[in-house]
C-alpha cells in the first residue's frame, strides 16, 4: 500500500475531498484565474440569455483538479439552470442516456464528466441530441423497422475530460465552446489559498499562503489539500496563525520539496538515472520500476515534470534533462546532449 503522505500531491481526488464542495467557489467572481476561458464562457452565457435560448454545448478539458467540475456548476448557476450530473463510465447503454435526456427540462445543464469514456453506441445517441435536440432510434427489426424521432428539451451539454485527445472528432465538433484549462500561476494559487483559508476560518500569514501556492504544481485541488495539512500542523503546535515557518516545517514533514515534488517524483527521476542511464525509457517500464500505475504517471506526475523541463518526451521514450539531474543532486553527464521535447 502506498502511504497517504505520498499521495498528497496527486491532483486526482481522494475521499477527504468531500470538503471540496465547501471550498468550491459558487460564482464566476470567486473563480480565480482562467481569464480567457471565463471571458469566452461569459459571452456565450450572455448570448444565450439575450436570445432566450439554451447555451451552446461546452467542452472543458485539462488535467485533474484544475476546476472543470467547479466551472460546470458555476455556468449552470449563472444561467439560472438546474444541473444534472453523470459521467461517461456511468452510462452503459444507449437506453440509459435516452432516459437521462428525456427527463431533462428546457434549458437544463447536463454535465457529463469523463466524457471520453462514453462508449460508441451511447455517443451516437448524443449526436442528434446535441445538434437538433432530437432523440433518434429504431423500433422493430428487418423490413418493418421504423426510424423514430422524438423532440428533446433544449438543453446545454457540458462535457469534461482530462484526455481531449481520446474524444472522437464527431463528438468534439458538436461543442460550440471548447475550453482548455491551464495550470495556475503562483499568484493565482496564493489567492485561492487565501480564499480557502477564510472559508475554513484559518488565519494565515501571506508568506505562508505563497509558500503553499508555490508547492501546489499549478493545481487548486493540491493547494487546498496542502492548506489543510499545514493548518493541522499549526493547530497541533498551538499557533493561532499559520506562519511561514509552520508552512515550511509541515511541508517538509510531508516530504514535499520547494517545487512541490514528492517522493514519487524524486524516485522516478532517480530510477531514470540508476536503471536507464538517464533514458530514453518507455513509460510502462518506468512505471514498473517505481511500482506505480502508468496512467497515474502519465496524467499526474509527468505533466508537471515536463512543465518544469526536468524530463522530455522523445519518440524513443522519456529522458531526464539537465535540470532534472541537478534537482536530484546529480551532475549532468559530460558530453551528453539535451533532448528536444517533442
Ligand atoms: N479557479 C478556481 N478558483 C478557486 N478554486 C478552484 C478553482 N478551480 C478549482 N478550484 C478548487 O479546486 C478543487 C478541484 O476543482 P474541480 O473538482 O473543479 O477540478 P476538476 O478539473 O473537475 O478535476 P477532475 O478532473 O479530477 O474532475 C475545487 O474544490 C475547488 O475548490
Ligand atoms: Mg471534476
Amino acid at each position: 500500500m502506498v502511504m497517504e503522505e505520498e499521495r498528497l500531491v496527486t491532483s486526482t481526488k481522494s475521499e477527504e475531498d468531500v470538503i471540496e464542495n465547501v471550498l468550491r467557489p459558487k460564482s464566476m467572481e470567486g473563480y480565480v484565474g482562467q481569464e480567457k476561458v471565463k471571458d469566452n464562457i461569459l459571452v456565450s452565457i450572455n448570448a444565450a440569455k439575450l436570445r432566450g435560448e439554451a447555451m451552446d454545448h461546452v467542452l472543458l478539458y485539462g488535467p485533474p483538479g484544475l476546476g472543470k467540475t467547479t466551472l460546470a456548476h458555476i455556468i449552470a448557476g449563472e444561467l439560472g439552470s438546474q444541473i444534472k450530473i453523470t459521467s461517461g463510465p456511468a452510462i452503459e447503454r444507449a437506453g440509459d442516456l435516452a432516459a437521462i435526456l428525456t427527463n431533462l427540462n428546457e434549458r437544463d445543464v447536463l454535465f457529463i464528466d469523463e466524457i471520453h469514456r462514453l462508449n460508441h453506441n451511447v455517443e451516437e445517441i448524443l449526436y442528434p441530441a446535441m445538434e437538433d435536440y432530437t432523440l433518434d432510434f429504431i423500433i422493430g427489426k428487418g423490413p418493418s423497422a421504423q426510424n423514430v424521432q422524438l423532440p428533446l428539451p433544449k438543453f446545454t451539454l457540458i462535457g469534461a475530460t482530462t484526455k481531449a485527445g481520446r474524444l472522437s472528432s464527431p463528438l468534439r465538433d458538436r461543442f460550440g465552446v471548447i475550453c482548455r484549462l491551464e495550470n495556475y500561476s503562483v499568484e493565482e494559487l496564493t489567492e485561492i489559498v487565501e480564499r480557502s483559508a477564510v472559508k475554513l476560518g484559518v488565519q494565515m500569514e501571506k508568506s505562508a499562503a505563497v509558500e503553499v501556492a508555490k508547492r501546489s504544481r499549478g493545481t487548486p485541488r493540491i493547494a487546498n489539500r496542502l492548506l489543510r495539512r499545514v493548518r493541522d500542523y499549526s493547530i497541533v503546535k498551538g499557533h493561532e496563525e499559520v506562519s511561514l515557518s509552520d508552512a515550511k516545517a509541515s511541508l517538509k514533514m510531508l516530504e514535499i520539496d520547494d517545487l512541490g515534488l514528492d517522493a514519487i517524483d524524486i524516485r522516478l527521476m532517480q530510477s531514470m538515472v540508476e536503471k536507464f542511464n538517464g533514458g530514453p525509457c518507455g513509460l510502462d517500464t518506468l512505471a514498473a520500476t517505481v511500482n506505480e500505475d502508468a496512467n497515474t504517471i502519465e496524467d499526474v506526475y509527468e505533466p508537471y515534470l515536463l512543465q518544469l523541463g526536468f524530463i522530455a518526451r522523445t519518440p524513443r521514450g522519456r529522458v531526464l534533462q539537465k535540470k532534472g539531474y541537478e534537482h536530484i543532486g546529480l551532475k549532468y553527464p559530460e558530453g551528453k546532449k539535451e533532448q528536444e521535447d517533442e
